[in-house]
């Protein structure tokens, strides 16, 4: 899927991020398994993550940032028409985690449901949240991504629990008279989707009773150096922008070279990509708004900036959004 904005303009007014307090270092990890901090420092940039306590679900890291998100743009729970929230990791299959979150931020007239796009579901969660809103079904909409993989690994897999951390991030999508979304970008390709996946979380059985995520991280890495480039490309185009024209790139947090990589072959200069994929880790659906957060509270975003957001992930699934900031929204980490 390939358009430009069409309908009411629509923009992000709130931003809030939530992550647990639980910090483990690639040394802690050492400890664990057969790795070092040198072998995950330079092979994904990633030096800690953030893992949540044995209590903690993906609603109870949702509700905080969702709350802030609220709290910043002004916008009370009762007056919400949709709450999305984009995870993998739901706290349980159903009810689904956008329900839960509904009924705790006291949202009753909302519609409320979960969105699995792996780590693109941010970006589908707000494409369908800014339809919602373009078009006139809905007025202001709640977008939660976030994930608790640490929950889903193998922790004797060094080749996966070095990759991970935990986190989620909000945002509020309202109608605005000026700037906001430009376009959009979406895709998803199934014949590559056993190459990253969760078996035994769902109807299919497998045989050996296997239960944790596994990744082919070569054949992802590949993936992801492509679809990071084109689908950046594909929407910059359809909005009629250049590489020149944007402030800001946010792209997916999995793993610096894959970043790297991306930015030099798009032609962005260092000082506009976000990095903190090195002291989340990849937190999946989580990961595009705490980088949001993260250059909000550097003053890195600001209103008029011009954003191009993408993703990818396990389906496989890419994502791209291109968006002119309208809103303050330092302060976002909840
Ligand atoms: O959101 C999307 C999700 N995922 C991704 O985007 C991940 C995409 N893939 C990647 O980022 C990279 O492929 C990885 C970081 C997963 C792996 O990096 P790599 O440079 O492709 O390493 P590799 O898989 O080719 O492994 C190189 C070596 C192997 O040893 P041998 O066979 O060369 O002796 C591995 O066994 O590194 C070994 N290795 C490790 N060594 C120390 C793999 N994991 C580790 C580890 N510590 N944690």
């Amino acid at each position: 899927m390939l358009t430009p904005a069409k309908g009411r303009r629509v923009t992000i007014t709130g931003l809030g991020c939530h992550v647990p307090e639980q910090v483990m270092t690639n040394d802690d990890l050492a400890k664990i398994v057969d790795t070092s901090d040198e072998w995950i420092s330079t092979r994904t940039g990633i030096r800690e993550r953030r893992v949540a306590a044995d209590d903690e679900a993906m609603s109870d890291l949702a509700l905080p940032a969702a709350r802030r998100a609220l709290e910043m743009a002004g916008v009370d729970a009762s007056t919400l028409d949709a709450v999305i929230v984009a995870t993998i990791t739901p706290d349980m299959t159903f009810p689904a985690t956008a329900a839960i979150v509904a009924d705790q931020l006291g949202a009753r007239d909302a519609a409320a449901y979960d969105l699995s796009a792996g780590c693109t579901g941010f970006m589908y969660a707000v494409t369908q949240a800014y339809s919602m809103v373009a078009g006139g079904l809905a007025d202001r909409v709640l977008v939660v991504g976030g994930d608790i993989l640490t929950r889903v690994l193998d922790w004797s897999d060094r080749s996966t629990v070095v990759l991970f951390g935990d986190g989620a991030g909000a945002v509020v999508l309202e109608a605005t008279d000026a700037g906001g979304f430009l376009g959009f970008e979406l895709g998803a390709d199934g014949a590559g989707g056993m190459e990253l996946m969760l078996p035994g979380s769902g109807s299919r059985l497998f045989p050996n009773g296997e239960k944790f995520l596994t990744m082919n991280g070569r054949e992802v890495f590949k993936f992801a150096t492509r679809v990071m480039v084109s689908s950046a490309e594909a929407v910059l185009g359809v909005c009629g922008k250049t590489v020149d024209d944007i402030d800001l790139y946010v792209p997916h947090q999995a793993n610096v070279r894959i970043i790297d990589h991306a930015a030099k072959k798009l032609g962005f200069p260092e000082e506009k990509v976000i990095v903190n994929v090195n002291r989340y880790g990849n937190t999946s659906s989580g990961s595009i708004p705490l980088a949001l957060a993260d250059a909000a509270d550097s003053s890195r975003l600001q209103p008029g900036s011009l954003v191009l957001m993408t993703g990818m992930g396990a389906g496989l699934t890419w994502g791209s959004a291109l968006i002119e900031w309208t809103h303050s929204t330092t302060g976002a980490v909840a």
